[in-house]
């Protein structure tokens, strides 16, 4: 019996999140540099089937209970409809999630979720046009929203959306996103700024804190935290209030919240005591953690026709044993120049 992808702090994995492809047709500026990057070619990347037989080793021999696909941008993939469909086959009650910048989607979004896609998280740092464009090098934000009506109109929910804060360029809206957020039912989370930024450019104190962002959000709303276990989830949640309105007596007398909003503090307040998570890169590489400085290369035994499943299965095992504490820029005396980036910027990693 496996002892699945337990590390030596003992941590098991059970939320397996593969990237999917490097590519992606934004620039946020807190992710990759403003030229990209040099990107895999198609036979570097692992192929629908590689995939698939990972995914299947994952959670037949490992423990793997979830399945989240990232990129780059997953949608930039061609072949992402086949490769969910070869994974609901073999996995018929596997929960399949997606993070994506919804370009594209208007068009996918039907066929992914037949496919058996269940749910997307997609990325969205502002709902105004300029300051999209601004953060995101790219004047697109119109796509991205006919993007989020088709998830939502294909049934791919909880529909959560991911904002990064960046001062002086969206932090001032934090509030009109949320307003546009609970409107149309989804969660929105507010995600900390990690210095896994393309350009290196990430510094402490530039960083919007999880206590800054309740800050802006309050100056429109009421958050009351939820009741709920967070059992290793990276965001706190919270329930969303009119300002005018008073917690209640009672819980029978308690307004109905407007919706909700998760801060994941990666940063400032991180969660890694509680970490269920295993990567895989594109290439077929396992990162143990977003922050890992060693990769191990799962694509040569892929590809090399004596390796059996049981030996990628210890490989893979023997990646995550050594996984990391954690990340340590919570720590007082964090300071960057010591600091020793992955050697991947997030575009690259999957998020
Ligand atoms: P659900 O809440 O289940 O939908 O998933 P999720 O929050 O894991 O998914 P998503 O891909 O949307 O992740 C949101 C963000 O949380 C990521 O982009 C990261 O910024 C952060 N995050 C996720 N996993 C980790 C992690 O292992 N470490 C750190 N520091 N941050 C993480
Ligand atoms: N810090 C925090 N989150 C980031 N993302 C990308 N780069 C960073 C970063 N440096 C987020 C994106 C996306 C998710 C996959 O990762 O907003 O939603
Ligand atoms: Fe693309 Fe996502 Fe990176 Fe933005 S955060 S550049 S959408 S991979």
């Amino acid at each position: 019996p496996s002892r699945g992808l337990m590390d030596s702090f003992g941590r098991r994995a059970t939320d397996l999140r593969i990237s999917l492809i490097d590519k992606c047709n934004l620039r946020c500026t807190y992710c990759m540099p403003a030229e990209g990057l040099p990107w895999l070619s198609k036979d570097q990347l692992l192929s629908a089937a590689e995939i698939r037989r990972l995914v299947h080793i994952g959670v037949n021999t490992l423990g793997v209970r979830e399945l989240r696909l990232t990129g780059g941008e997953p949608l930039v993939r061609a072949d992402l409809v086949d490769i969910i469909a070869g994974l609901r086959a073999d996995h018929p009650d596997l929960p399949i999630a997606m993070t994506t910048n919804a370009i594209g989607l208007e068009r996918k979004a039907a066929a992914l979720a037949e496919a058996g896609l269940t749910r997307v998280n997609i990325s969205l740092d502002s709902v105004h046009r300029e300051t999209f464009a601004q953060l995101t090098r790219r004047d697109s934000l119109d796509k991205v929203l006919i993007g989020v009506e088709a998830a939502a109109a294909a049934g791919l929910t909880p529909l959560k959306i991911n904002a990064v804060l960046m001062r002086g360029v969206n932090d001032t809206h934090a509030a009109d996103l949320l307003e546009w957020s609970v409107a149309r039912g989804f969660e929105l989370r507010f995600i900390e700024q990690m210095p896994l930024d393309g350009d290196q450019q990430w510094k402490a104190e530039g960083t919007i804190s999880a206590a800054e962002t309740r800050g802006l959000l309050s100056e429109r709303f009421r958050l009351a935290p939820t009741q709920e276990n967070r059992d290793g989830a990276p965001a706190e949640r919270f329930d969303v209030f009119p300002l005018d309105t008073a917690p209640g007596a009672s819980p029978e007398s308690a307004p109905e919240p407007l919706g909700r909003v998760g801060i994941i503090a990666s940063v400032t307040e991180p969660f890694c005591g509680d970490c269920r998570r295993t990567r895989l890169t594109a290439e077929g590489r396992v990162m143990s953690c977003l922050f890992s400085n060693e990769e191990f290369d799962l694509m040569h035994l892929l590809r090399a026709p004596e390796s059996t499943d049981a030996d990628i299965a210890q490989a893979w095992a023997e990646a995550m044993w050594v996984k990391p504490a954690a990340h340590g820029t919570d720590r007082p005396g964090f300071d960057l120049a010591s600091f020793h980036r992955p050697d991947r910027s997030m575009s690259a990693i999957g998020g």
